[in-house]
């Protein structure tokens, strides 16, 4: 065997397994790949995984530009090696990407429908959240091939133990706590730090944990106001200057014990996908915290730097398991399936599953009560507590 001969056979491009996959679909010729929902890093390394993986099982690959909105206003471009040659690193996409739902414009399905038949696709590549995951779906049902690649920071998709996007999260936000702990104690404040993660409280209880937050404040656990502040002045009474609260944006706070537990919102605008947009929650349990406790008390809110910026090593890797694991699901066939991380391995999950929200289980909010409210706090509730 000639050096060039192995250094392909490494590569995939002459016998193996390329080979028997592409036997497994020979009439597969090209697929499309669009990016949808909020943008997370690692996006690109998946482009450009499913695209070298295309190349290599012989299949073309279209790229739809700004998620569905792609479709409707006919904005493509294709895909080659050498358009996806140093983008592993990274963040944001390539393709851009919206909220764009064709479900909500007139005749919007039946427009994807025909770019499908006039642009040839045998199949097309989600790459999104739930939102995009669940009209992907819809299009699997309706008799396209789809296939699914699990993106969001706020890690709360069902089927796979980890979506892409969210370690790197986790790390921005970590490193922030730890930033925000030097000033908070050198000015004796509580900080009060607003995480995303839309309803679930991945980023939150991960972040807590690893920054040693000292109180954890996640929509599966509505809290009170009274039981955070309790925290803070115990903390006080205890000698210990500064606290560090997390909070998940959309968690829900109960402002008296005669109200129902609610989101805090500063904008009252839903999305296009008609769901709220979250933010705001720690302005105004800063606000309480201050007022209640009469120490000086801070939010920042983490917002997009959570999305931005270069991915880490383990999404980048994790993000091209993805992405070849979608292009060979494809080639094989498959369809309304999404790649997903299972016990280290890749497998393939029906999307409809996917789709299902993924909430903080109650194993990993115990682990972080024994760090955050402290496992005395019922049998020695400070003195002067403001209730
Ligand atoms: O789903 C990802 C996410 O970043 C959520 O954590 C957050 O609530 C939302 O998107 C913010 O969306 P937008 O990009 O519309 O501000």
């Amino acid at each position: 065997m000639t050096n060039l001969d192995s250094a392909l056979r490494v590569r995939g491009l002459r016998g193996g397994r390329v080979s028997d996959s592409t036997r497994a679909m020979k009439s597969m010729k090209k697929v499309g790949i669009l990016t949808g929902g909020g943008d997370c890093p690692g996006l690109n390394a998946v482009i450009r995984a499913v695209v070298t993986r295309a190349e290599q099982l012989g299949v073309e690959v279209l790229g739809i530009r700004g998620g569905w909105r792609g479709f409707l206003e006919h904005d493509t471009e294709p895909l080659t090696r050498a358009r996806t040659r140093g983008i592993l690193h990274e963040g944001g996409t390539i393709l851009g990407t919206t909220r764009v739902n064709p479900f909500q414009v007139k005749g919007g399905p039946e427009r994807v429908e025909a770019c499908f038949k006039a642009w040839h696709l045998d199949g097309l590549i989600a790459v999104g959240g739930e939102g995009t995951l669940s009209l992907a779906q819809k299009f699997h049902e309706r008799g396209l091939a789809v296939v699914g690649v699990p993106k969001t920071i706020d890690n709360d998709l069902s089927g796979t133990e980890v979506t892409f996007g969210f370690d790197t999260a986790l790390a921005i936000a970590t490193d922030l706590i730890d930033r925000l702990r030097t000033t908070a104690e050198a000015h004796e404040r509580v900080m009060v730090v607003e995480v995303m993660g839309r309803h679930v409280g991945w980023i939150a209880v991960h972040a807590g944990l690893a920054g040693g937050a000292d109180v954890v404040v996640v929509p599966e656990r509505p809290t009170t106001l009274e039981e955070i502040t309790k925290v803070v002045l115990l903390r006080r009474a205890e000698g210990k200057t500064f606290s560090i609260v997390v909070i998940a944006e959309g968690a829900l706070i109960q402002e008296t014990d005669a109200q129902e537990a609610h989101l805090v919102l500063s904008n009252q605008q839903p999305d296009a996908f008609g769901r709220p947009r979250l933010g705001g929650i720690g302005a105004h349990v800063a606000r309480c915290i201050e007022e209640a406790t009469g120490i000086e008390s801070r939010v920042t809110v983490l917002g997009h730097v959570q999305r931005g910026g270069t991915p880490t090593a383990r999404d980048r890797v994790l993000a091209q398991r993805f992405g070849v694991k979608a292009i060979e699901l494809m080639h094989a066939g498959q369809s309304g399936v999404m790649a997903a991380l299972q016990a280290d391995q890749i497998v393939a999950v029906p999307l409809a599953q996917a789709t299902k929200r993924k909430a903080v289980t109650e194993d990993w909010l115990q682990v972080a009560d024994v760090f955050c409210e402290g496992p005395d706090l019922s049998k020695n509730p400070p003195s002067g507590s403001s209730g």
